[in-house]
């Protein structure tokens, strides 16, 4: 058995959430590798509508087992509020889940390190959620984290003041009132509290040695479905660095996310919305600062699902797609939105850059100042969101399709055409 992959192919939010519900019917077990509460995975059925950040999108599925893995960074808070909302709609989230020992911990000092640092930024900001990733990654990196496995071992009370101490010298040396700060509303002493009590709660969930665990799911010829969060050209080594988050979000980061070897990934779905968005600054070669954007913007609802911010918006970006096809040896894509462009009469699609008068038909080293080639295709300007097969499919959007399989060699077996779980096409068998 091999373990199938499901990512984001742009920036962030491509329905990579939507998705995994979908096919997690398919699967024993859904593995989250990467990333942190910084990723807002929405599901949708019926009037049941859930936004995940760090568990994962199997757990509507009772018999789905939902594994955190060690490349995971855990805020205990954040994630008790997601039992508890799961809770709310009757789920019960921790008898589906299990943590991996080895994931980190997201630490109240490095949410503060966080704020510190973005402000100190200034213009320059990165733009980041502000749930404290990059610390928490950074004190990983440099083997001085706290890992969750560690919850139950002597003097971890201790080792935690250490840490919180070091932190909170750190972010001294900033010209930042940290008094003023607050973290999902609260004080740092109030956030404190509440993180520990949190903490645990989630201690009280099954640990596992994630890396033995998912070998001996596939001795067993359990199905793995690794769930991706943020999106490759956010990636901390292939995306618009520093514009980026603080993980590897490709196909790689599957392998030391959860304890695999190459040799064991299977299919790998890349998620790609029918159009860019991008929350957080950095270079986005296909903004449409007009009201273009404003239009998929409003028919998108592009709004973070974990910060609320606007999301930026822009024509499809086929260099960035066919760089993110390769980094990740995507093998089947799946085409999320596609009514959103229902709006659109005439759509823009990027097929090469310009910068000082010279055509880059790849991803450079230093992506500022990028314009992009386009061309241009008739939009479909009907109502798709009741689409249920290939045969309802508008022949504008077929043509749309085409050119994306064309450019990237790769099928498209998905056309999502509305946020709700019934609102997926299956166009090609996988
Ligand atoms: P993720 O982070 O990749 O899981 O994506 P998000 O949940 O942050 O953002 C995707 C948004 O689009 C959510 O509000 C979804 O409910 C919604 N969505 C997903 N697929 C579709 C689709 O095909 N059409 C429309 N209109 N909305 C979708
Ligand atoms: P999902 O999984 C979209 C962006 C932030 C910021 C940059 C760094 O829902 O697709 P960080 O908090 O990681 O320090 O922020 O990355 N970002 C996302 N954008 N979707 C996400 O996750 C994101 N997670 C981080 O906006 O620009
Ligand atoms: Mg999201």
């Amino acid at each position: 058995m091999k373990v199938d992959v499901l990512l984001g192919l742009q920036w962030g939010d491509e329905g990579k959430g939507k998705i995994v519900d979908v096919l997690a019917p398919r699967y024993d077990i859904v593995a989250r590798f990467q990333g942190g509460p910084n990723a807002g995975h929405t599901i949708k059925s019926g009037d049941c509508k859930v936004i995940l950040h760090t568990i994962p999108s199997g757990i509507l599925f009772p018999d789905t087992t939902n594994l955190i893995g060690n490349g995971v960074i855990i805020d205990p808070l954040i994630m008790l509020k997601e039992i508890n909302e799961l809770k709310s709609i009757g789920i019960n989230a921790p008898a589906g889940l299990i943590i991996s020992r080895k994931a980190h911990l997201i630490l109240p000092s490095h949410r503060l390190l966080d704020a510190v640092q973005e402000i100190s930024r200034g213009a320059g900001k990165i733009g980041s959620t502000l749930k404290g990733i990059g610390p928490t990654y950074t004190d990983k990196i440099a083997r001085q984290g706290l890992r969750i496995g560690e919850f139950h071992e002597s003097g971890f009370s201790a080792r935690y003041i250490e840490h919180r101490d070091a932190h909170l010298r750190q972010a001294a040396q900033y010209k930042v009132d940290i008094s003023t700060l607050k973290f999902d509303g609260l004080d740092f002493d109030t956030y404190e509290k509440q993180w520990f009590d949190a903490l645990k709660a989630i201690g009280e969930i099954e640990q596992v040695d994630g890396e033995y665990y998912i070998h001996h799911s596939l001795w067993n010829r359990k199905t793995i479905l690794a769930e991706g969060a943020q999106g490759t050209m956010l990636d901390i080594d292939f995306g618009s660095y520093p514009f980026v988050t603080s993980s590897n979000t490709i196909t790689a980061g599957v392998c030391t996310g959860l304890g695999l070897a190459p040799s064991n990934i299977g299919k790998v779905f890349g998620i790609v919305k029918a159009y860019c968005t991008r929350v957080g600054s950095g270079p986005f070669p296909t903004e449409l600062t007009d009201a273009t954007g404003e239009l998929l913007r409003g028919t998108g609802n592009e709004f973070g699902s974990t910060t609320g911010r606007p999301r930026r918006c822009g024509w499809l970006d086929l260099v960035a797609l066919k760089y993110s096809v390769m980094m990740n040896g995507v093998t089947h894509l799946f085409m999320t939105k596609a009514d959103v462009l229902s709006v659109i009469q005439n759509i823009g699609i990027c097929t090469s850059y310009q910068r000082d008068g010279i055509e880059l038909d790849y991803v450079p080293f230093n992506q500022e100042n990028l314009l992009p080639n386009l061309i241009h295709r008739h939009g479909w300007n009907r109502d798709i969101s009741q689409a249920t097969c290939t045969q309802e499919i508008p022949e504008e959007l077929h043509d749309y399709i085409r050119l994306i399989e064309q450019a990237t060699g790769v099928p498209v077996a998905i056309v999502s055409v509305g946020p709700d779980r019934a609102q997926t096409i299956f166009t090609r068998p996988f």
